[in-house]
């Protein structure tokens, strides 16, 4: 695999050839984890889509089993898109997906599974009711998909929304049924915004305010907030707010698209993501969709394309005002090789080789503790755009106080590298912490998309060492800054170097540890 199919990843979820985007319907049920994705049979582009299914013990190992949903009838026969699992009561799951039917409209339906003893839910069955929702009074037939995990009121009543577009504005059309067959729309949607176009996979789950453990999407107590997630512009934005199901009415503390709160998943590459309760472990963890930056016929020349992100712990942060994300502590069980260093000091302009690891997969998690924070660079008021102020200040480009960080998938000379690091500014008498992702360097080859992506960290480094948690796999660095406060997931296509990581321009104390990952 190494030498004619040097991106496939080691510890990432993929299949084992053609297209995969969107998660689908994850769920825990009966002592099995169970996802599903928007897959293509016959080749590595998009096309003929149908939800795969793989199974899973520990989200870590899985086993890819017989598809689970395939264009049958009427309302699906142009196509299985995305959807979401329900487990109803008596622990029953249903999937509601979107359909393509006879006339390429966008339907929902149904499919519930053939034998509930069967541990591995192999065989799924459509509904004679579908489709059971469609695009009439107003829906474009082409702007109606994606329903979400269904929740339900202390009415008893089970509440779904599906994504769309109307009059050129995104939103969540909101449904209500007593039987989970057959659903009535309410005349004003969960949430709408004149500021995007399409939502596509909306998500609407609750958090807890005050413990660190996820809740069921039915549950609801004074200590829930609510957040509505919608993929739009190539990424995943959320909101947070509060939910009433007695009017259902999202009452939201921030908007998409606001000035200054641009509250992102991922700051990189991550789209069409879905959370689910993890009833085991407690914890709502989410899955994304990453897709590839190289060109489609490269992808048909390696026989694959799309991957999905490592599963994330979900939680609101400690102020409230955002969500925190970690890959699931499964991951870590893949750790073989420790080497950690600490209490290094470093110079500015160094770089310090980690030896005797193999960088093309890794775990890394480094601590910076910066001493004269006094130094740091004046913030223009006009750099408001995180990713712009990561690709004018590129990873070689020296400032006061950075970048200091991590160059993965770095060649002896630094030819190849992709720099995942940190710079410090001032504002008044604030500090602003900058974390960038530069993949401008990333490899040799042409015709790749090398974007540089860039978020700010709400954090105060007076207060605290700044931290990066960086995922690295052949073809991904998934990366997790100021304790997962801000990601950034890159794909990458080194030629020269797959094999070293180093620490670059660093100043003063860092710790590092960092493991090999068994594929
Ligand atoms: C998002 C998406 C969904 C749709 C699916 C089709 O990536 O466009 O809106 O259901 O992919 O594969």
């Amino acid at each position: 695999q190494e030498t004619d199919q040097p991106y496939r990843t080691g510890y990432h979820f993929q299949p084992p050839k053609n297209w995969m985007n969107d998660p689908n319907g994850p769920m825990y049920y009966k002592g099995v984890y169970h996802l599903f994705y928007q897959y293509n049979p016959y080749g590595a582009v998009w096309g003929n889509i149908i939800w795969a299914h793989s199974v899973s013990y520990d989200l870590v190992n899985w086993v890819h089993i017989d598809h689970a949903i395939y264009p049958t009838q009427p309302s699906d026969i142009n196509g299985c898109w995305s959807g979401s699992t329900t487990i109803l009561p008596g622990e029953k799951p249903a999937i509601l997906y979107t359909g393509i039917d006879t006339k390429n409209h966008q339907v929902q339906n149904m499919a519930v599974p053939k034998n509930l003893s069967d541990p591995l839910l192999r065989e799924w069955i459509k509904s004679p009711y579908n489709p059971l929702m469609t695009p009439i009074d107003g829906i474009d037939p082409d702007l109606y998909r994606d329903p979400t995990t269904a929740w339900q009121g202390p009415d008893k009543i089970w509440r779904v929304i599906v994504g769309s577009q109307i009059d050129g504005h995104g939103r969540a059309i909101l449904y209500r049924s007593k039987d989970f067959v057959s659903w009535t729309r309410i005349d004003s949607p969960l949430h709408s915004s004149g500021k995007t176009e399409m939502w596509e996979c909306p998500d609407f789950f609750p958090v807890s305010t005050r413990s660190s453990n996820g809740v069921d999407t039915s549950s609801q107590d004074k200590y829930t907030k609510h957040v509505l997630k919608a993929s739009f512009n190539h990424h995943d934005y959320y909101i947070l707010g509060s939910y009433k199901p007695a009017n259902d009415n999202f009452s939201v503390e921030t908007n998409f698209m606001d000035s200054g709160m641009d509250l992102r998943y991922d700051y990189g590459k991550f789209y069409a993501s879905k959370t689910f309760f993890d009833r085991a472990m407690n914890r709502r963890i989410l899955w994304g969709w990453i897709n590839e930056s190289d060109s489609e016929s490269d992808d048909i020349k390696k026989g694959w394309s799309g991957l999905q992100s490592i599963p994330r712990t979900i939680l609101l942060s400690e102020t409230g005002k955002q969500l925190v994300q970690w890959p699931i502590k499964e991951i870590e069980k893949l750790r073989f090789k420790n080497l950690s260093f600490h209490d290094k000091k470093l110079k500015s302009g160094s770089v310090l080789e980690v030896p005797g690891i193999t960088a093309s997969q890794a775990d890394v998690e480094v601590s910076f503790e910066l001493p004269n924070l006094e130094d740091a660079e004046i913030l223009d008021p006009s750099w408001t755009d995180p990713q712009l102020l990561c690709s004018q200040k590129k990873a070689s480009v020296r400032g006061k106080l950075g970048p200091f960080g991590l160059l993965a998938f770095a060649t002896k000379n630094l030819t190849e590298q992709t720099a995942i690091y940190f710079r410090i500014f001032r504002s008044n008498h604030n500090y602003i912490v900058l974390m960038c992702s530069d993949q401008s360097r990333s490899s040799v080859r042409e015709e790749l998309d090398k974007t540089t992506y860039g978020a700010f960290i709400d954090m105060d480094p007076r207060h605290e060492n700044i931290t990066l948690r960086s995922l690295i796999d052949h073809s991904i660095v998934e990366s997790f800054g100021g304790e997962g406060r801000a990601c950034i997931t890159a794909r990458v296509y080194p030629k020269l170097g797959n094999s070293r990581a180093s620490i670059p321009v660093c100043i003063q104390q860092w710790h590092l540890k960092c493991q090999n990952l068994k594929a």
